[in-house]
């Protein structure tokens, strides 16, 4: 084929305008901070140079301020809740004061103590963590309500900070800090949010099978892996370079539901009085006490992320939790722990219609934030 020589310097001159253009991309591409080419700054960071040793001193606050991070009192505390020695799970849910019926919701459903000693033969602690009214007219009126369903629930725990997005890595501390000083000997302590879906049974069976293996060292859940901070101002998840200068958190697992061990628990704890707590994500400042202290976060496939799971027997079977559900809770909860259930995916027949079912559902060509293809295959 006769190429023209005008035809080869045009080709010439265009692909040096693309290397031309994409080394420009890579010397200047802080102002070309968008989405994409954050995510990967943050990806090379992670695969490439992956080392975090700046938890170690530039986070950390100097020793003199140790002291000053003494934490907020406590307005409603129950210090005997967890004084039974044989505790499974700690089971902390993050709520707001204004989240009545979540609550009450939860208390009727996964987070129900009777019900899982009585039919899963376990014991469990369900505790309300929560902070100071926000509301200006109305606090005194609110925080008087919440006292009255404390004295008939005593499952709140609430410190003298304001409930606020801002403030949430007050209220992680403030569930570690509970778990050092009235429950270190629970063997696993969970984080969950308010509108999240735990299915109970799934979930005891496995931290049982895990207990049986020498529970240490665990913490598992969804984890988030070389993810950039946002520096788009408008984001509720904004981060200014001040606060973080890296383009990649270390690995940290999903505020929504996590689960630790308690000698992980106790390491956090530790970590969290000695590092600067004004970056106010909580799942983030977590994965940064745990680098601190060497602990990696395990991916569990049936834990999820942002998204709903799909409602289906073969889902239920083996799902642990599922995030943005609080309407269709009680309803979810009925379904997934009917014993009909069990029967669906029982046998060869249903093992293997369950699989296919389960492909069905998890793998898309696109993206769903629901559980990964691979949990079809688990
Ligand atoms: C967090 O709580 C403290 C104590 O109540 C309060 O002074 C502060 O304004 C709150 N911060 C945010 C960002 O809401
Ligand atoms: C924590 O970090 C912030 C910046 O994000 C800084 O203003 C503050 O002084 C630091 N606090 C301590 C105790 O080092
Ligand atoms: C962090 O630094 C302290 C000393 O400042 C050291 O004792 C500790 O081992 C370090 N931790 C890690 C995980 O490197």
């Amino acid at each position: 084929m006769f190429v023209s020589p005008r035809r080869v310097r045009k080709c010439h001159f265009l692909q040096i305008c693309a290397t031309c253009f994409i080394l420009c991309l890579m010397i200047f591409w802080v102002p070309f901070d968008n989405d994409i080419v954050s995510h990967m700054k943050s990806y090379s960071y992670r695969y490439l140079i992956n080392s975090y040793h700046f938890v170690n001193d530039s986070l950390s606050i100097s020793r003199d301020n140790l002291n000053r991070v003494s934490s907020y009192q406590y307005l409603i505390n129950h210090r005997e809740k967890c004084q039974q020695q044989d505790v499974l799970l700690l089971l902390f849910v993050k709520t707001s004061p204004e989240n009545r019926h979540r609550r009450d919701a939860i208390r009727q459903t996964w987070g129900n103590e009777k019900y899982v000693r009585s039919q899963l033969n376990a014991n469990i602690k369900t505790l309300f963590a929560l902070g100071r009214p926000t509301d200006h007219l109305q606090k005194t009126q609110q925080q008087r309500e919440l006292e009255l369903e404390d004295q008939k629930y005593q499952d709140l725990i609430q410190q003298d900070f304001l409930d606020t997005f801002h403030n949430l890595t007050l209220k992680l501390l403030l569930q570690f800090s509970w778990v050092n000083a009235y429950c270190p000997h629970a063997r696993f302590i969970m984080s969950a949010d308010d509108d999240i879906f735990i299915h109970m049974p799934n979930l005891v069976a496995y931290l049982q099978s895990l207990t049986q293996m020498g529970a240490q060292d665990l913490w598992i859940g969804r984890v988030h892996r070389g993810s950039p901070p946002v520096r788009d101002k408008s984001s509720k998840y904004y981060v200014p370079y001040e606060m973080y200068q890296w383009p990649s958190y270390p690995d940290y697992t999903a505020g929504a539901a996590y689960v630790v061990s308690n000698d992980v628990a106790a390491k956090v704890y530790e970590a969290s009085l000695t590092l600067n707590t004004s970056l106010y994500i909580d799942d983030v400042f977590m994965g940064l006490c745990a680098n601190k202290m060497g602990i990696v976060p395990q991916y569990h496939v049936f834990f999820s992320g942002e998204g709903k799971a799909p409602y289906h027997p073969c889902i239920y079977n083996k799902m642990i939790t599922s995030h943005g559900h609080v309407d269709d809770l009680r309803q979810l909860w009925k379904q997934a722990t009917d014993p009909k259930v069990k029967k669906v995916s029982s046998g060869i027949w249903g093992r293997m219609y369950c699989r296919l079912v389960n492909i069905v559902l998890l793998c898309k060509l696109y993206y769903v934030d629901t559980y990964p293809c691979s949990a079809a295959f688990s």
